[in-house]
């Protein structure tokens, strides 16, 4: 039987008088697949910052079922400074920093754990590489090494694909399909065919917060159309 994991029961949030989300209401189960969409500003990096408890609702209610919750997370690019001055391996490793011991000091297994993330995502040669150093393609696999080391049982990616090109697209992809049915999955995507071919279910964040399966998906939104997903105008998607 499907087991909930994330549970949003009319949850409403707004960081000053401007809704961003309004009574909105979903139910991720136990390792599903679920590709988000909607608009820029439709709340999906907020509905993140909720689930991880950063911020909390105006109204409603959040489970998280697991507990402690382990969470994994890869932040939207525009959110964190590249220029760090730490290498691939340090940045992998921040993702532990609760299991520095007395002495200060990073457990030898959890460096060996880092550096296999690390080749696992094709990195081996860029483990001692200064981060600011690294690609965006290869950034993100280190961000989606980081997000990895703690084990988590729900990974929440903010677009991992953005800004990359296809062929570090391919390799990220490769990676996050290898992580399907063992963990919950909650993946923001602009790349429309990415989400139907590759998720269970889909949300869309447009205020109110729709759940569809891929197939009832509107070719409209691949474009960048959303609309009300209620309205039954939906394009064929071989029109
Ligand atoms: N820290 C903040 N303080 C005030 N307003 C914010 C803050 N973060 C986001 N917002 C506003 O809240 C709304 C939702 O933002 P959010 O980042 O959740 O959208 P998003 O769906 O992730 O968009 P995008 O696709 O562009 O990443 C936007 O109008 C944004 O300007
Ligand atoms: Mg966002």
């Amino acid at each position: 039987m499907n087991k909930p994991a994330i549970i949003f029961n009319n949850v409403s949030f707004a960081y000053d008088q401007t809704p961003v989300l309004q009574k909105g209401n979903f139910v991720i189960n136990e390792k599903e697949f679920v590709g988000i969409i909607g608009p820029n500003g439709g709340g999906k990096t907020t509905a993140f910052n909720l689930i991880m408890g950063f911020l909390k609702p105006q109204s409603g209610h959040i489970q998280v079922l697991a507990k402690p919750p382990k969470i994994g997370y890869v932040p939207q690019v525009t959110h964190y400074d590249k220029q760090f001055p730490i290498s691939a391996l340090d940045v992998v490793l921040t993702g532990v920093v609760s299991k520095v011991n007395w002495l200060g000091m990073i457990p030898r297994e959890e460096k060996t754990k880092a550096a296999k993330l690390l080749c696992k995502m094709g990195l081996e040669k860029s483990c001692n590489k200064p981060f600011s150093a690294l690609s965006g393609g290869q950034a993100q696999r280190v961000l989606i090494a980081r997000s990895l080391i703690s084990d988590p049982e729900i990974l929440l990616l903010d677009e991992p694909t953005a800004n990359i090109d296809p062929g570090a697209e391919a390799e990220i992809m490769e990676v996050i399909r290898s992580l399907k049915n063992k963990i919950t999955i909650l993946f923001i995507s602009h790349d429309f065919e990415t989400i139907i071919k590759e998720v269970e279910k889909v949300l869309i964040f447009q205020k109110k917060i729709t759940t569809l399966k891929p197939s009832e998906i509107c070719d409209h939104f691949a474009i960048g159309l959303y609309h009300d997903p209620d309205i039954k105008h939906k394009m064929k998607r071989d029109d």
